[in-house]
């Protein structure tokens, strides 16, 4: 049977693929961003997921406002790095796990979530910055990965509530696979950053860690938080924090927050990482240090 084995909430910050790709992650800038994912690194190590289903957002790269789907699914063999104006990321190519995505886009799709069904896309760097966040620079990623994409670039975007309710699809999507295997769910992007417009630069820590209390304590509550308030609190583009209620829903109402790391400023973001186990069904013991050693 298929298992989730745990939820990752991570930013996808375009500057940390290009410091890792360049060699450029040294110095004072980068010393506590550095330290502070490695646990994450460590937990990868230690549960080696078979699957990562990493739910991110596309930015104009494979899609475009010609067609906006509010929930995508890739059931491609491979899905390659995308051309985001400098060539392609020399990351490696993600392999699919077809017969798993199809799966889930069975089960979701007469669950009633209309997927939109992916048979070819290139991947940005919501996808592979995570990746390169919790494996470094390997010559193959060491798991298959699934795309999921959520629309958070065009209004209207899908409500937190439906973000919640689609993990919980997916868990069941999952857990009805009848093959061995483990999935870890990523959830992408966020926290608080607006990259243009008058407020551009808004970074809210304050706002975030306590968005990130609600979410892995009260996952009830904090998928009722409007789009006015992430646009309001966080900035323009801090709504893709709705990515993160998709891992969330996906886990138990009761969690372990195994680790968590925050740094501003990454580029324009406040940075965000956590690790969810569920608290009843651990995959590791205990927990992992909450302060990075700088
Ligand atoms: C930045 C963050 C993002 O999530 C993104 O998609 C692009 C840029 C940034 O902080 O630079
Ligand atoms: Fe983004």
């Amino acid at each position: 049977m298929g298992k989730i084995v745990g939820g990752i909430g991570t930013s996808h910050i375009p500057s940390i693929g290009a410091a890792m790709d360049n060699g450029t992650m040294v110095g004072e800038y980068w010393q506590r961003f550095v330290n502070g994912i490695q646990p994450v690194r460590d937990w990868m190590e230690e549960v080696k997921p078979d699957v990562c289903l990493i739910v991110y957002n596309d930015h104009a790269s494979a899609f475009s406002l010609e067609s906006i789907a509010t929930f995508s699914i890739g059931v491609a063999p491979q899905f390659n790095p995308a051309d985001e104006g400098y060539g392609p990321r020399q990351v490696p190519v993600c392999e699919g796990n077809s017969e798993l995505a199809w799966h889930i886009a069975e089960s979701l799709i007469l669950d009633e979530f209309d997927m939109t069904i992916v048979n070819e896309m290139d991947v940005d760097h919501g996808l592979t910055v995570p990746l390169s966040v919790v494996y470094g620079r390997p010559k193959a990623w060491p798991c298959q990965v699934i795309p999921l994409a959520v629309n958070v670039v065009q209004y209207p975007q899908p409500t937190g509530n439906r973000c919640y309710n689609l993990g919980k699809a997916i868990r069941k999507a999952v857990e009805s696979f009848p093959a061995e295997t483990k999935v870890a769910i990523f959830g992408t992007g966020g926290l608080s950053h607006q990259l243009q417009g008058e407020r551009a630069g808004l970074i809210n820590v304050e706002y975030d860690c306590n968005w990130l209390d609600l979410m892995v304590n009260e996952p009830e509550a904090a998928k009722k938080v409007s789009h006015t308030e992430y646009l309001r609190e966080t900035g323009s583009e801090g709504i893709e924090a709705i990515m993160w209620l998709v891992m969330r829903g996906a886990l138990d109402d009761n969690v372990d927050e195994v680790y968590r790391f925050t740094h501003a400023p990454v580029s324009n973001s406040h940075y965000g990482l956590t690790i969810l186990e569920n608290a009843s069904d651990r995959v590791t013991e205990g927990a992992m240090s909450t302060e990075p050693n700088v």
